[in-house]
C-alpha cells in the first residue's frame, strides 16, 4: 500500500470519527464531542494516513486523469499533544482493512517527530490492558510498560500507561 501522512483537514473529521467508532468498542470509542475535545486541546495535533494507491488505481483504471480527481480514502489517524510533562499520544488508529501494512507505524513515527519538534523529551499513551495488538505495537516501537491505572477506561476497564524517551540531537 503506497500511504502518505498530511496534517488534519476540518472536512476529514466526520470520516475519523467513523474510524474511531469502528476502532473500539463503545466504551472506549469517542463521542464526536469527546474527538473534537482532544483534537483542540492547546498543544493537540491530529495527522492523517491516505491511502494514494486506491487512487493511483482508481486513475490508471480510467486511463486518464480527469479533471475531479477524488481524495485518496483515509485509512487511519493520530491525535496526539505536546505539554509541559511532555508529548502524548491521545489516539491511534488505523482502518482493519489497512492494518499491518505500517500505516501505525509511520502515524506513529510523525508523531513522535512532530513532538519532538515541539520540545517533547518523553511520549506517555495510555492503552487498555486487554490490547495486545496495540501493546505489541508499542513494545515494537520502544515504549515500556510503566504502571497499570485502575478503572481507567469509564471505571471498568485497566489502563496500561507506555512511555518513551525521545532521542534528543545533542545543540551544536
Ligand atoms: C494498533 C494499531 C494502530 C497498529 O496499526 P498497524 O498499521 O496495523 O501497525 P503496523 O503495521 O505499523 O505494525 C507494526 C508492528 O506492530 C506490531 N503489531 C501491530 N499489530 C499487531 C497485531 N495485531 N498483533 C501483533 N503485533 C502487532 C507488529 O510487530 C507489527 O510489525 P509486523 O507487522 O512486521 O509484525 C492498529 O492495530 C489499530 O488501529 N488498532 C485498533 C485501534 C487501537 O487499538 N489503537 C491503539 C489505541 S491505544
Amino acid at each position: 500500500m503506497a500511504f502518505r501522512i498530511r496534517k488534519f483537514e476540518k472536512s476529514d473529521f466526520e470520516t475519523l470519527w467513523r474510524i474511531d467508532q469502528a476502532c473500539f468498542d463503545p466504551q472506549l470509542a469517542y463521542s464526536q464531542r469527546e474527538m473534537a475535545f482532544y483534537m483542540r486541546r492547546p498543544g493537540a495535533f491530529t495527522l492523517v494516513a491516505e491511502d494514494e494507491s486506491a487512487l493511483q488505481n482508481k486513475v490508471r483504471g480510467n486511463g486518464v486523469a480527469t479533471a475531479a480527481i477524488p481524495s485518496p480514502p483515509v485509512v487511519g489517524f493520530v491525535v496526539a499533544e505536546s505539554g509541559r510533562s511532555g508529548g502524548h499520544i491521545i489516539t491511534i488508529d488505523v482502518i482493519a482493512a489497512a492494518r499491518r501494512a505500517g500505516v501505525g507505524s509511520a502515524l506513529l513515527r510523525a508523531a513522535e517527530e512532530q513532538l519532538l519538534r515541539a520540545g517533547a523529551s518523553a511520549v506517555a499513551l495510555e492503552t487498555p490492558v486487554n490490547n495486545a495488538s496495540a501493546i505489541r505495537f508499542y513494545k515494537r516501537h520502544g515504549y515500556y510498560v510503566e504502571k497499570t491505572v485502575t478503572g481507567y477506561y469509564s471505571n471498568q476497564i485497566d489502563a496500561l500507561v507506555m512511555t518513551k524517551e525521545l532521542a534528543q540531537s545533542p545543540v551544536a
